[in-house]
């Protein structure tokens, strides 16, 4: 539009423009201006109103344009304002004086629009964008529907179907294939500007209707009953726990059902019973912790960043392998080194076959396979690492292996090469100690399979430089992960604090619980499987091994497991050979009870001096989950993370704790950290010898629990 004579009056967040088209008619366009994603802040709404009553008033101004020059059109309502405050105008009010303007009201959506920003667009009397534009209704994600009509206007201009999948799914869809929302979609956002004053021309043409979404009649033909009923069912196991998707359904039920007003009021009821829920505060919680993960003190925007411009893997195993995929998905090469040829040929075989199967699914063309195959290539020699940027060992987990390795690499690394490990357990001030370049030394962790889990533990030694750290933690946006920074520990976050989870497990089954029993309650819970199932599936002997390397830690407690490692030592490690804590029938992964694995934790019980009771389900949730986050408090005591909201962005994307839950941290918050403190008081005082080895609360736990504080007080 700049094309054309325009005068600009500017609000705080809202620009007004004044344009005169080749016709002589004249459109005011309101650009939204509220840096970084054009959030639908209060400066937003104030100035929205205010414009758009100016623009009515002024007689000379034909139609109205709601856009923005921000490379979103708008990420929708500004969720810090959540908490409270002054929220006047609301943006239903908003939505009222677009949606009843006697003047047509047009959004040029010249980015994406989600959740109120695309209840902005519905609202208004026509739409217009490009057709790769994404736009959605994503409120499920913060646990809440869309709240100002999005539930009601969508059904109306999408049709019942796509709206319920939209807002029940919170995926976005691309503009040309919701023909029935968009009256112009152009190829691309170049001319989308200039289409759309054609567009206004044509309006003001035609008599300059204006033209509601909520006039519009939902054929209710296209909705019956049973589609509600069958979309419930296909949602029960992946929503489970969850409480908006239900709540989505409700509303969009409504607007078959209800008229148009009376729907707007069912949605705001149905809004506000999803906001005050505490699966929305958890959502909510995770939403900013997950951004907020990237924000750490060890560096700052003067801090340098390498380029990474070509990768070194060590070790072409389970984890190497998978490694390796995420830089090749970036487009990025990667010389991948085995000790012998026909372990690096085994390695890239594999990687090959991942790839295929990818293809076979239609995730991937044929030429992205090879595209992806071509830029991996192999060597048996240090010296083919001597360019590159960035090296990522994952060998064998033993500390004199990983010295040779780093002692090489440093040898023909080039300056300023970053050095990592994979390491899931050892020292690597240590590992660093092998180099000359203890500051270009960090822990990567990657969590298996490498290609496909989100999280990377970013591990910073004491010497690793800010340079470093900043480099890695952009490199892994990069390839698609989300970086948390932490310290060096045994286990770092994530293993250290999951340590209580399968003892607690292992002790309440010597207490007389059930495996299925106990299974079942950390399930409802929210995890994707109860500690045995788990147990079972990774291989009982992997935990034997962690145990081994452990025993220093734990020799203390002759009870520390006793039933996994005895199981182990009669070869049942679990699914891969058909028996571990549960059986399992050939081909099938269902875990099925043994009754001799309850004989056995009798007996043991019995020579142990275990006493062998009922336990509740409370009491299992409260010994596996508590001990956890008490870890969790002494990790942040120690400094090991930074923040609560940071182990809670691990435990959601690296072991599936529910997101409705926020996070264990955010959990301890919601029930209350004196809840935690008092429940481990109790058990350290209640379970004996056990008890006061493992249930001891954390200081930090005790002093927030006393003074009525939260974790992310802190
Ligand atoms: N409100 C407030 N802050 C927001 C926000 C929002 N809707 N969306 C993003 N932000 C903040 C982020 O916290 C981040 O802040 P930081 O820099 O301090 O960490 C900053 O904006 C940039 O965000 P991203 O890093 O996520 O930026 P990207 O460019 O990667 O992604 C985005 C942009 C796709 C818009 C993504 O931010 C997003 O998905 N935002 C949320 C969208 C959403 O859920 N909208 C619905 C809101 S609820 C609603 O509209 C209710 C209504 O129905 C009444
Ligand atoms: P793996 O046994 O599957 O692979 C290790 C590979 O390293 C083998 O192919 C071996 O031939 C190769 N190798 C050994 N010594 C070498 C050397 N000196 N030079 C070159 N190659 C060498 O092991 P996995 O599971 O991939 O683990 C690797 C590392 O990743 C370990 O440190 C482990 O603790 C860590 N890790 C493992 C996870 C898992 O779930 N498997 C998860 C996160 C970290």
């Amino acid at each position: 539009m700049s094309q054309v004579e325009s005068k600009t009056v500017n609000s705080d967040a809202v620009n007004y423009e004044l344009i005169e088209t080749p016709s002589a008619n004249k459109v005011a366009v309101l650009w939204m201006q509220n840096p970084p994603v054009n959030a639908l802040s209060k400066s937003v709404r104030v100035g929205l109103i205010k414009h758009l009553n100016a623009a009515i008033a002024d007689e000379s101004v034909q139609v109205i344009v709601i856009s923005s020059k921000q490379s979103l059109f708008s990420g929708g309502a500004d969720i810090s304002e959540f908490s409270g405050g002054d929220l006047e105008p609301n943006l239903p009010a908003v939505l009222d004086v677009i949606e009843n303007s006697p003047k047509p009201v047009v959004a040029v959506l010249n980015g994406p629009a989600f959740g109120g920003g695309l209840e902005v667009a519905l609202s208004c009397h026509y739409r217009l964008t490009f057709a790769s534009n994404k736009v959605g209704l994503p409120e499920v994600n913060l646990g809440i529907l869309p709240g100002a009509g999005g539930t009601q206007r969508l059904p109306r201009l999408a049709g019942v179907q796509q709206a319920l999948d939209m807002i029940v799914s919170g995926r976005p869809v691309a503009a040309d294939k919701l023909p029935g929302v968009f009256d112009v979609v152009v190829d691309s956002p170049e001319t989308l500007l200039t289409s759309a004053l054609a567009f206004c021309e044509k309006v003001i043409a035609d008599g300059s209707k204006v033209r509601k979404t909520c006039d519009v009649k939902i054929d209710v033909s296209s909705a019956p009953k049973e589609l509600f009923a069958q979309y419930r069912q296909g949602l029960a196991t992946k929503a489970r726990g969850f409480f908006a998707p239900e709540r989505c359904i409700q509303a969009v039920e409504a607007s078959v059902e209800l008229p148009f007003a009376q729907g707007l009021i069912r949605e705001g009821e149905l809004f506000m019973e999803c906001m005050r829920s505490k699966e929305a505060r958890a959502q909510q919680h995770f939403f900013f912790a997950e951004r907020a993960a990237s924000h750490v003190k060890d560096f700052d925007k003067e801090t340098p960043v390498r380029d990474i411009k070509q990768v070194g893997i060590i070790g072409a195993g389970t984890m190497g392998g998978g490694i390796a995929m995420n830089f090749a998905n970036a487009g990025i090469p990667v010389i991948m080194l085995e000790l012998k040829q026909d372990a690096l040929d085994k390695g890239l075989a594999l990687i090959r076959k991942n790839y295929e199967n990818s293809a076979k699914k239609g995730k991937l063309t044929a030429q992205q396979v090879e595209d992806r195959m071509g830029l991996l290539t192999g060597s048996t020699e240090y010296a083919a690492l001597c360019n590159v940027d960035l090296v990522i060992e994952a060998v064998f987990e033993k500390m004199s292996v990983k010295q040779e390795v780093f002692k090489a690499l440093d040898a023909v690394c080039k300056p300023g090469a970053i050095l990592a490990s994979n390491t899931s357990t050892l020292d690597i001030d240590e590992i660093g100690e092998a180099t000359k370049r203890p500051e270009d030394v960090i822990g990567l962790h990657f969590f298996s399979p490498a290609n496909v889990m989100k999280l990377l533990e970013v591990v910073k030694t004491s010497k690793t430089s800010p340079e470093v750290i900043k480099t890695t933690m952009k490199m892994a946006k990069k390839i698609n992960k989300v970086a948390v920074l932490v310290g060096v520990c045994f286990g770092f976050v994530g293993n250290r604090m999951i340590e209580g989870y399968g003892r607690e497990a292992n002790r309440m089954m010597l207490e007389g619980g059930t495996p299925e029993h106990i299974d079942k309650v950390i399930y409802d819970f929210g995890l994707p499987m109860g500690p045995f199932t788990m147990g079972d599936m990774a291989g009982q002997d992997i935990g034997a091994f962690v145990r081994e390397s452990r025993r220093e830690f734990i020799k203390h407690d002759p009870s520390y497991c006793i039933l996994a490692d005895k199981l182990v030592e009669q070869g049942r490690v679990g699914l891969k050979v058909g028996k571990g804590v549960y059986l399992y029938e050939a081909g099938s992964r269902k875990p099925i009870p043994d009754p001799s694995v309850l004989e056995l934790a009798k007996q043991v019980a019995a020579d142990l001096g275990v006493a062998q009771r009922d336990i509740s389900d409370q009491e299992i949730i409260e010994r596996i989950i508590f001990p956890m986050i008490n870890e969790g408090a002494l990790i942040l005591e120690e400094g090991i993370a930074a923040k609560s909201s940071d182990i809670d962005v691990i435990y959601v994307y690296g072991y599936g704790f529910p997101v409705y839950r926020g996070g264990p941290m955010q959990y301890a918050d919601e029930i209350g950290l004196k809840t935690v403190y008092d429940a481990m008081c109790k058990y350290r005082d209640e379970l004996g010898e056990h008890g006061k080895n493992w249930f001891e609360p954390a200081p930090l736990l005790k002093k927030l629990a006393e003074q009525g504080k939260r974790f992310s007080d802190l």
